[in-house]
Order: structure tokens, then sequence, then C-alpha cells
């Protein structure tokens, strides 16, 4: 008997329900007492005047008058998310408002903004049509299925299936143990519950730049860590320099900030840069050398269409012995899978107390019920797993082709990606000053002339303007004819 009751927490044991309501109950009441006893000698001050209505409990805890002016008190760091509206978020109101449709709205805006997949849907929705009910509730219908409460770091099944999947999606048979997973809520939660292991508040991760929008956020808004953009340049291909890590990471301790890891996306996003076997060497040595973690985030790994090898960093650390305790992967089942609403995601760590730990914090970030039983089965089901992760790759690569040879066309640029769902296009012939200033303005034109919503590379804290970020994996190939149709008409209108 398991009961969770407020205030108390867990109750455990036959008895758990009698004291799961007595202890409330009686806290309550002396709460009650106590407020009495002090408002009898003080007036409560103004800010405790709270919004509560009706209840008896609200008229003895205060005696100013029901309707005082002054408002509820809302957390500073609450206040400073809501002021936290960038433009890229806006530019996604505007989409919402006037969405592109090939024959209902043909002049709406074109979402480009948005890092989802949506090529290979077909080959989802058959498999759910046919499967996803009994998946979900079994057959005969057996609610205790998923109505119970279960682990909240994820079923033992789910992890089964996991270690199944990863060696299909990295091909290679990699041993994954199940005992250094915790399953999350998609893996922004994952880096989130890292970042709130391995950093305190005002520390710092290193980042490697263009990074996605908004990454910031995750590691920042409730931890308090903060990221140092570790940039990465044209001239290297946006390749990832052990040089500019090392001048990154002196410069913030000279600061006076502690750095307590890297993150890094592998294939990286926007760019879609895979990091090859030595680049990852050199990066633990790094890491060694400066005694940091390492956060390796591939979410994007199932997603790769290049003709270069993907290394997982898992696949280094079967050859590593030692200090594996630092380094910790993030892999994302719900976006590989087309399936992003369903947010699902894994930490897999080699330290066991950041295992331990994040055990206990993936209660706030739990994948629900259902939905893990949905991936259970369809993550068992091998042989689609097989097909979908090879459809999807030719889809992705293709779709990739037609979108870069569009840009080529009207004379931008691409960096060469192997992974993904953007492409990173160098539009800077297309700025009317080279600065951040000229580039919002061309991303200005680009969302409010010819409606078009991409990413500006200032976003992904590129330093050098006039980069933008295409996300193709939600187009047809008749869409990216319209969006280049539409990008020539600013490119004409600039000469
Ligand atoms: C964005 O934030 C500003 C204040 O920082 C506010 O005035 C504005 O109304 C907000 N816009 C939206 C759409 O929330
Ligand atoms: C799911 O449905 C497909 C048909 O699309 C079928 O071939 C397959 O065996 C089913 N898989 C499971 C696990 O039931
Ligand atoms: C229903 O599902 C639960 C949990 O998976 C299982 O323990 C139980 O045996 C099932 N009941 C029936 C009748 O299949
Ligand atoms: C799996 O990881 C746990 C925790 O680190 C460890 O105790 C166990 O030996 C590992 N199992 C295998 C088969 O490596
Ligand atoms: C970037 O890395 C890839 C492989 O990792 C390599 O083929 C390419 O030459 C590199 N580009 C530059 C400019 O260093
Ligand atoms: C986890 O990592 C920290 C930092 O590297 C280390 O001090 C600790 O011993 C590790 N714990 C385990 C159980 O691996």
């Amino acid at each position: 008997m398991r009961v969770i009751v407020p205030l108390q927490g867990v109750v455990q044991g036959t008895g758990g329900l009698f004291w799961g309501s007595v202890i409330p109950c009686a806290l309550f009441y002396f709460l009650q007492l106590f407020f009495k006893t002090k408002t009898r000698h003080h007036q409560p001050p103004p800010s405790h005047n709270h919004k509560e209505d009706s209840t008896t409990f609200h008229r003895s805890l205060s005696l100013t008058p029901r309707h005082s002016s002054a408002s509820a008190y809302v957390s500073p760091r609450a206040n400073s998310i809501t002021a936290a509206n960038s433009s890229y978020h806006l530019a996604f109101n505007k989409v919402a408002d006037d969405p592109y449709h090939e024959t209902h709205n043909p002049d709406g805006v074109i979402q480009l903004a948005l890092h989802q997949n949506t090529l290979s849907l077909d080959f989802i929705q058959d498999w759910i049509h046919c499967n996803g009910s009994a998946a979900i509730l079994g057959t005969p219908l057996n609610i205790s299925r998923i109505v119970p409460y279960q682990p909240l770091d994820g079923l033992m099944e789910l992890k089964l299936a996991v270690a199944g999947f990863m060696p299909q999606v990295l091909e290679k048979p990699i041993f994954f143990n199940t005992s250094r997973m915790v399953l999350t809520a998609g893996a922004t939660s994952a880096i989130e519950i890292l970042s709130f292991c391995l950093a305190d508040q005002g520390n710092a991760f290193l980042v490697p730049t263009p990074l996605s929008p908004g990454f910031d956020e995750v590691v920042k808004w409730r931890t308090g860590a903060e990221i140092v953009p570790v940039p990465c340049r044209s001239a290297d291909d946006f390749n990832l320099s052990i040089t500019s890590l090392e001048r990154t990471f002196n410069q913030a301790k000279m600061r006076g900030q502690k750095v307590r890891g890297i993150i890094m996306t592998n294939p990286s996003d926007p760019a879609g840069k895979l990091l090859n076997r030595e680049t990852l060497l050199d990066l633990l040595d790094f890491a060694r050398e400066k005694n940091i973690h390492i956060i390796s985030n591939e979410m994007f790994a199932g997603s790769t269409y290049g003709n270069e090898e993907f290394v997982s960093m898992a696949e280094i650390m079967e050859a590593e012995d030692h200090d594996r305790d630092r380094v910790h992967i993030v892999f994302d089942l719900s976006n590989e899978l087309s399936l992003p609403g369903l947010k699902a995601g894994v930490i897999y760590s080699y330290n066991d107390s950041v295992v331990a730990a994040s055990t206990k914090l993936a209660r706030f970030s739990t994948v629900s019920v259902p939905t893990q039983r949905l991936l259970i089965s369809m993550l068992s089901d091998t042989t689609f797993v097989q097909k979908f992760i090879e459809v999807n790759r030719l889809r992705l690569r293709k779709m990739y082709n037609v979108f870069v040879t569009g840009l080529k066309q009207l004379g931008i640029e691409c960096t060469r990606g192997s992974g993904g769902f953007c492409c990173w296009a160098d539009m800077s012939r297309l700025i009317r000053s080279y600065s951040e200033k000229g580039e919002l303005e061309l991303w200005d034109r680009l969302l409010n002339v010819v409606k078009i919503n991409v990413t500006p590379g200032s976003s992904c804290h590129c330093i050098e303007p006039g980069w933008f970020r295409f996300c193709f994996a939600t187009s047809t190939e008749k869409d990216i004819s319209v969006v280049m149709e539409r990008i020539w008409r600013i490119s004409d209108s600039a000469k």
C-alpha cells in the first residue's frame, strides 16, 4: 500500500491510509491555532493577504480588508523568465497566427525554425494504427498496465528496450547497462537534471557554438548554472577545436568562473557536424586535465545521414577504463522516432552518484506510463525499428540535399552537415550591414516580407553575422520550391 498525501510525502505500510489522513489534518489544525494566536498580537503584514477565496482559514489569518491593492508575491526568478521572451519565441506566435498551407493559406508563414522531423511519420502512423492501442492497454484490455504508480525513473522493461534499441541506432554491438539509465521527459529534462547534478548556481559549462536556441535556458533557468559559448568558426567548417576550448576555458577561469563541464551536441545542432573519434579522445583528455565533466548530447544519433561514421561516446567508453565517472550521455527517444510530443529521453551516466541523484530528480520529469508502454512495444519490434531507421536516414539525406542544392542555386552556401534536422546557411551576402543588426534586419524581412520563419545565427551564439538555421525536416519538396522562390525575392531586392 502506497499513498501520497499533501504535506507529508509518501506514507507506506498498511497503516498508511490512516496516518496519511491524520497527520496532515493535525498539522493543519495546529497551524491554524498558531496563526490565530499570532494574529491576536500582531497585525499581519499586507503581503500576507493571499487571494484564497471563501475559506475560513483566510478570514482568521488576515484582518486586512478584502480589497487591499497589494499584489501577491511572485519570485524574481519567475519574473525574469516571464520577461525573457526573445524574438525567436515571438516569431512562433506569428507562425501560429498565420500558418502556411499549400491550398488553404498559400501566403502564410512557412515554419523552418522547429527542429522536428515529419519525413517518416507515415511509417510511425501505420505502426501505431496497427499496434498502438494494444501496446498501451494490452490485449485483453488491462488498465493495471498504465494506472498504478510506477518507478519514476522509468520502467525496467523500457530500459531493457532502450538497451536493445541504441545498438541498432548506432549500428554497433555496444553494451548498455540498464543500471546506468534514467528515463526523463525528453532530452531537455535530461540535460537540465545533469546540469543540476554537476554544477552549483553560478558555475559554468562550456558549450560549443553555434548551438540550439534556448539551450541557455535549459541549463540556466532552474539550476542557475551559466553557459560559456565556445566559438566554432566558418574557417574551420564549424568543427570544434580544442584550442578554442582551451582559450575559452582560460578566459572563464580568469573571470573567476568555475567551469564544471563541457556540454557538446553530437551531431551538432544546427551545423550537423559529427565529432570524430580523435576529437572525442582529445575532449576526454581535456576534461581529465581540467578535472571537469563531459555531457555528450547525442539526441540526433539516429538521425545521421552523411557518409561519415557516427561515433558515440558510449563506444569510446567501452575501451576506456579510467575516468569514466566524468562522462554522461543523453539520448532522445521520442524525437528520433518522429514523436516529439511523447517526450522521452535518456540519461546514461557512468557515475553512480549522478545516476542515484538523477533517479530521484526524475520524479519531476517522469515519462508517463502510457507513453512508456507504447515505446516498449515499438522499440521491441526490431524489424520495424530497423526499417524505420533506414528509410528515415534516406529521406533525411534526400531532403537535406534538395534544400542545400536549392540554396546553392541562389548563391547561398551551407556547411556540410551529416546529421540532425537543420542546415546551416551563410546568408551574409544578403545582409546590408555586416553586424548582428544587419542579420536581424534580414531575419525580420524573411519573416515579415516573404514570410519564412528561420533562426538567426545570433540566437545560436554564432559570432559571425549572417548565418541562419533552416530546419528542413518538416518540409515537402514542393514546400522547398516555395521557400526558394521566396528567398529569391529577398535576394533580388537586395541587389
Ligand atoms: C514580452 O516582454 C515584454 C517585457 O519584457 C512585454 O512588454 C511584452 O508584452 C511581452 N510580449 C509577449 C508577447 O508576451
Ligand atoms: C505491428 O504492426 C505491424 C503491421 O504494421 C505488424 O507487422 C507487426 O508485427 C506489429 N508488431 C507488433 C509488435 O505487434
Ligand atoms: C495486467 O497488467 C499487470 C501489469 O502489467 C499484470 O501484472 C497483470 O498480470 C495483468 N493482468 C492480466 C489479467 O493480464
Ligand atoms: C551495471 O552498472 C552497475 C552500476 O554501476 C554495476 O554495479 C554493474 O556491475 C553493471 N553491470 C554490468 C553487467 O556491467
Ligand atoms: C571538419 O571535420 C571533418 C571530419 O570530422 C573533416 O573531414 C573536415 O576536413 C574538417 N574541416 C576543417 C575545415 O577542418
Ligand atoms: C562521480 O564523479 C565525481 C566527480 O568526478 C567523483 O568525485 C565521484 O567519485 C564519482 N562517483 C562515483 C560513485 O563514481
